[in-house]
């Protein structure tokens, strides 16, 4: 090459360099506009799965109703890998327990209209010893767009040593390059406050420790914790600005149906809808009781948590035994759930006209002096009058009453 092409040469080949950086550099953007639906294998299974389950658990979906009711993702969590990798480094998928190799599950799971899985890690070593994706994370991209997956968990155990948002940063920009759109789940615990970083970087982030099937508890394991529903809910309250579209909190998955008393299991599902979480089932579907499918598959609980404008509920009334939590929803409608935190039954009694709910955040107040609403009784699934008569309810321990309010057009209000 000529001495003055030289420079012309390199200076246009630092522009594609940068250019294609550019190129990968992002998220696959709208894959969650509202919080993921799905079921995940670790609540009840942890490394006791295999291909029957998975197959199980795709045919329950869709023969409980819970597809239907929006339930998309099987996710199948830790333990899926051998505990090398080949000799090319590939992961390598345990094939004692998925015979048919993960690419025909997830044919299965496509075959059903449902969305595949799968978990891995940012350290080098999952947090249940399997290989992790730490400098392989280009090459595992890959093989998971080859498989056909369409949803990542990715862990953070093992990581000394590794910034948290950059290391999330490679991993999603190996996925943007394998090409096939992911929903990357960032399972950072929050000790790396991924709320002020994470939106960009992936769908949903963990805000917390490891939930446990407690609804009052917090688990000390030495050096790490596990968190019942309330400890869990109480660690929301400051990061409700950080939440939206695309970009959600996670307060982790679904205990429902995995011991606690039904009106827990109820509670709990209100409170993350309340939240607008990501609702992703963790129980054993093949054992499902009547009471715990009707649970998981409450449409009108769910329009609340997958209400597209997305805003994260807040607490109104905060007392040791009765919190109120409201959420501003579609149409000028609102969420409200009452709960009932004590191990006593409470009466509870409500003037609206003394009230005024406003938030900041949404910009949006109810004027329950100018505005009469509606109330539909989430649970009970019928009309509760309207916010002309003072509320008056007795909520049972570790319950909640949860209620959609619609405003009741006026052609004042036309
Ligand atoms: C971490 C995660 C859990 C689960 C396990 C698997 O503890 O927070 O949700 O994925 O790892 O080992």
């Amino acid at each position: 090459m000529k001495k003055n092409y030289i420079v012309p040469f390199l200076f246009s080949m630092s522009i594609l360099l940068l250019l294609s950086i550019n190129i990968y550099s992002q998220k696959f953007e709208k894959l969650a506009l509202t919080p993921p639906m799905g079921w995940n294998s670790w609540n009840t299974f942890a490394c006791d799965i295999n291909e029957q389950l998975i197959r199980n658990t795709v045919d329950e979906i869709v023969a409980s109703g819970m597809k239907d009711a929006g339930y998309e993702y099987i996710v199948i969590d830790d333990c899926w890998q051998l505990d090398h990798r080949d000799s090319l480094g590939f992961i390598i998928p345990d094939l004692e327990r998925f015979p048919s190799g993960l690419k025909a599950i997830a044919d299965y799971i496509h075959s059903k209209g449902l969305k595949f899985g799968i978990h891995s890690c940012a350290g080098s070593r999952s947090c249940a010893d399997f290989p992790g994706s730490r400098g392989h994370e280009y090459q595992d991209a890959i093989t998971y767009a080859s498989w056909g997956v369409d949803y990542l968990k990715y862990d953070w155990c093992n990581t000394e040593g590794l910034n948290a948002e950059g290391a999330y940063i490679t991993m999603r920009d190996a996925l943007y390059s394998a090409g096939r759109p992911v929903v990357f789940s960032l399972c950072e615990w929050g000790n790396n406050k991924p709320w002020e970083w994470g939106a960009k970087v992936g769908h949903l982030w963990r805000t917390t420790g490891d939930i446990i099937n407690c609804f009052d508890c917090v688990v000390d394991h030495g050096t790490w914790k596990s968190w019942g529903v309330l400890p869990i809910l109480d660690k929301q309250d400051e990061l409700r600005k950080y939440t939206g579209p695309d970009h959600w909190n996670d307060p982790d998955m679904l205990e429902v149906g995995n011991g606690m008393t039904v009106s827990e299991d109820r509670a709990h599902f209100s409170l993350w809808c309340m939240l607008a979480a990501p609702l992703i089932a963790g129980n054993d579907l093949d054992k499902m009781s009547e009471d715990t499918k009707e649970i998981l598959i409450n449409k009108e609980v769910i329009a609340v948590d997958q209400d597209p404008l997305g805003i994260q509920g807040f607490k109104f009334i905060s007392n040791p035994e009765i919190e109120v939590m409201f959420r501003p929803l579609v149409k000028g409608d609102w969420a409200m759930c009452v709960l009932n935190r004590s191990r006593s039954s409470q009466k509870f009694s409500f003037d609206w006209s003394r009230e005024h709910i406003s938030d900041d955040l949404s910009k949006r107040k109810t004027q329950f002096d100018e505005i009469t609403y509606n109330l539909e009784n989430l649970w009970m699934g019928k009309d509760a009058g309207t916010t002309q008569q003072i509320l008056k309810a007795e909520i049972p321990s570790h319950d909640v009453l949860m209620l959609r309010l619609s405003p009741i057009r006026t052609d004042k209000m036309k």
